[in-house]
């Protein structure tokens, strides 16, 4: 559940649906299932295996798994670089966060009649950024201080039943209103030739390696704390499985939304005839909707506002235990002083992108997600794949699924991880810089 909760995140409910939208509906839908299944899964359950087998945070795991001296310094090497991205993801992830809760909050104002603290509160300023990231911080920080059982075991279970609950009522809502078909059709009928473009490819694998939490050591860490009675390529499976369903069933409810919203009267087009995307629909095209369907529309926008800012926690979480974890673990720090510490460097740190918005904001999310997170997930598949010694891998898998030799995942992944995924991110790589 906690692996779930670290998947399902912005990535589904904000990323995907506004990535699909700008990227031809269907075309980008079908990259994307395609990427996650053959890419995502096998990087994930890379980082799931070593993660249990080390019992440790992914810079002690992949010295453990090295042999030699060379190996164990890039091993190292790459835990940190994992950790510092894991860091800088939290940063620009705690001010988008930060914008969800002050939405929640403005439906809150407006079925309060607070006019003038709704406007505040959806207007642009660093006032209101700086505040709400340094609240949605605050939250990820005290979880994140309780421990694995009773904050991120236990929170993840509470919260991720009602995100899915409200995701799916909100759908259904959405389905029935005019408009909303001309957006399903956009979402489900693809143009064959838009997928193919390169733009669109390295956009869907780093949306689903983003979706997946992977690269940084986040899946290691919650891999290190599974249990070894459990059947790890079941365990990965389930997550990846949930995180899509949540993705493609949020990208039912955007993009019927935005059609709703063009029937309203409201505009969803730029003048060159492409489509509004990213912030400017969340943050436009939604609550413009929600506007136009009065009191009713109040109660939509608090419940979609309040998942975001679940999903958004689950995630933030998973990503503040990768340097927390290491600290810990490494430095023998307790948890409260070493949670605090990094909190306020990672608060600090998201200060100065809001202080530098428009030049650092789009910055640290290409560096992050496009580039490092796929950089490093090839190199989890080539430390599970060619470093980390064959009969210990088998041996790992043994613990919670005797019979692996004989199933499909043994006959499959190996080879795969090492050869296939290495060379098909290069591939997509090497084609976007072109
Ligand atoms: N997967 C989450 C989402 O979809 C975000 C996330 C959590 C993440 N942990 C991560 C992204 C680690 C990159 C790395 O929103």
């Amino acid at each position: 559940m906690a692996a779930a909760g670290s998947a399902v995140g912005l990535g589904n409910i904000w990323g995907f649906p506004t990535q699909a939208a700008s990227n031809g509906g269907a075309a980008f839908l079908l990259i994307y299932l395609l990427l996650a299944f053959t890419l995502a899964y096998p990087a994930l359950m890379a980082e799931l295996i070593i993660g249990r087998h080390a019992h440790a945070n992914a810079v002690n795991a992949l010295r453990l798994i090295s042999p030699g001296r060379l190996m164990q310094r890039i091993g190292v090497g790459t835990g940190l670089v994992g950790l510092v991205v894991a860091s800088f993801i939290l940063s620009f992830y705690s001010i988008i966060a930060g914008w969800m809760l002050a939405y929640t909050l403005a439906s809150i104002a407006e079925l309060a009649g607070l006019d003038a603290l709704v406007a505040w509160l959806r207007d642009f300023s660093l006032g209101r950024n700086l505040l709400f990231m340094l609240i949605f911080l605050a939250l990820t920080v005290g979880i994140i201080s309780e421990g694995v059982k009773e904050g991120i075991e236990r929170w993840s279970s509470r919260l991720m039943p009602m995100l899915l609950i409200s995701l799916v009522l909100l759908v259904i809502y959405v389905l029935t209103l005019d408009g909303a078909m001309a957006g399903l059709r956009v979402y489900l009928l693809p143009d064959f030739e838009r997928a193919l473009e390169p733009g669109l490819i390295i956009n869907a694998l780093g949306s689903a390696f983003f979706s997946l939490s992977l690269g940084v050591g986040t899946m290691l860490i919650y891999g290190s704390y599974i249990s070894d009675r459990e059947n790890l390529p079941l365990v990965g499976g389930l997550v990846t499985l949930v995180d899509i369903c949540i993705a493609v069933t949020a990208g039912f409810l955007v993009l019927p939304a935005m059609y709703v919203a063009l029937h309203n009267g409201v505009e969803i087009f730029t003048a060159s005839g492409a489509l509004i995307s990213e912030d400017t629909l969340i943050f436009t095209v939604l609550p413009a909707l929600f506007d136009s369907m009065g009191i009713a529309g109040i109660v939509v926008s608090l419940v979609f506002f309040f998942l975001m800012s679940i999903a958004a926690l689950t995630s933030s979480i998973s990503m503040l235990e990768v340097p927390v974890a290491y600290t810990i673990e490494q430095h023998n720090v307790g948890r409260k002083p070493a949670v605090v510490v990094i909190g306020l460097i990672i608060a600090a740190v998201s200060a100065l992108i809001l202080l530098n918005f428009d030049s650092l904001f789009g910055l640290v999310v290409t560096a992050t997600t496009r580039y490092s997170q796929p950089l490093l997930g090839f190199m989890f598949c080539i430390f599970a794949g060619w470093v980390w010694h064959r009969d210990n891998l088998l041996q790992e898998l043994r613990r919670g699924y005797p019979e692996v030799e004989q199933g499909w995942f043994w006959k499959i992944w190996p080879w795969y991880v090492r050869v296939v995924c290495p060379v098909i991110i290069l591939a997509i790589f090497a084609q976007s810089l072109t």
